[in-house]
């Protein structure tokens, strides 16, 4: 395959029935509720390359306003890796994200794709462990359901600790999903923690995960974890924020592999509160 012989295009939501096909070929478990919401959170910012119409590859970025882009969905079908694929759909998505003055583009690498990322000036900042496993119940104190009332309040607080904005995605999320998320708010409205969570297929990703103290992010997790029992959950925990790891330890959860927490180029990455932030967004979010 020379590079004529494909294109590269923007992803559009028509996409999202071959999108799901084609990941689900590749062995990913995203389906089309996964890429519309992928597609509509950055809809000039996700890309394939096609070849007589058919998808061989895609990419897909999420800005949070200018202060950052994250990058996810790197994927090339198996018969047409290792040509060059990922590498030119990578260039076209940096080069948008630099026409659109982004100040840092992020991503959570595989193993597969971290040579990939550091040919192209990525650098590694941490780990980030995959937990899975079937969610079992804890009792003891629970937090309460969010409200969609909550969401300036949960979004404050979640931009003080990730360091960047998350407001567009957390309001997706809360609204796709408004029975998966908790929070802990005091009576005098000021949140200390909140944790979401989302379906893909059969299973239940949680994240992001944040709390002051892992006493309430325990309280948090629990409370989730009860509300999803018997199904199969995954989280992304980084490895940077060993409280997380305890929280997890003594679960029927086990760490199924690692990705890496990488930055392009000389950015510094957000100022966040990393031991406020036990599970990330995960998911091609951050
Ligand atoms: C990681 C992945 C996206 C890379 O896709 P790809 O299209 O094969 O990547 P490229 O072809 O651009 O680069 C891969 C290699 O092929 C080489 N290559 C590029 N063009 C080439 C060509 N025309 N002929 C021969 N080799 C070529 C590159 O130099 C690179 O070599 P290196 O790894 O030894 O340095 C792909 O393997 C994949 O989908 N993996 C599974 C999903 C995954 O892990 N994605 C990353 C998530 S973070």
């Amino acid at each position: 395959m020379t590079k004529q012989n494909w294109e590269i295009r923007r992803l559009t939501p028509d996409d999202a029935p071959a999108l799901a096909a084609f990941t689900q070929r590749q062995g990913w478990p995203h389906g089309e509720p996964e890429w519309r919401r992928l597609i509509d959170l950055g809809p000039s910012s996700c890309f394939c390359a096609a070849r007589a119409g058919a998808l061989v590859g895609t990419v897909t970025s999420v800005l949070y306003g200018q202060a950052l882009a994250w990058i996810g969905m790197m994927l090339v079908d198996i018969d047409h890796r290792r040509k060059g694929v990922a590498s030119a759909l990578m260039e076209t998505c940096l080069g948008h994200l630099r026409a659109e003055r982004v100040q840092r583009v992020m991503l959570d690498a595989s193993e597969m794709g971290r040579p990939l990322y550091e040919r192209l000036g990525f650098r590694a900042l941490h780990r980030v462990q995959r937990w899975e496993g079937p969610a079992t119940e804890f009792f003891g104190r629970r937090f309460r359901r969010i409200e969609a009332a909550d969401m300036g309040a949960v979004i404050g607080f979640d931009e003080a600790r990730f360091g960047v904005s998350r407001g567009k995605v957390l309001l997706r999320l809360q609204a796709e999903f408004p029975r998966l998320g908790w929070i802990d708010r005091d009576a005098g409205g000021r949140v200390h923690g909140y944790i979401l969570a989302r379906r893909m297929g059969e299973r239940v990703s949680i994240g992001p995960w944040l709390h002051d103290s892992p006493w309430g992010a325990t309280i948090l997790l629990n409370t989730a974890l009860g509300a999803v029992r018997g199904q199969v959950v995954s989280l992304d925990l980084p490895d940077r924020n060993p409280a997380a790891t305890s929280i997890l330890a003594d679960r029927a959860l086990r760490v199924v592999r690692f990705n890496t927490r990488m930055i392009w180029g000389d950015a510094a990455p957000p100022q966040d509160e990393p031991a406020a932030i036990f599970g990330v967004a995960a998911l091609a979010l951050g």
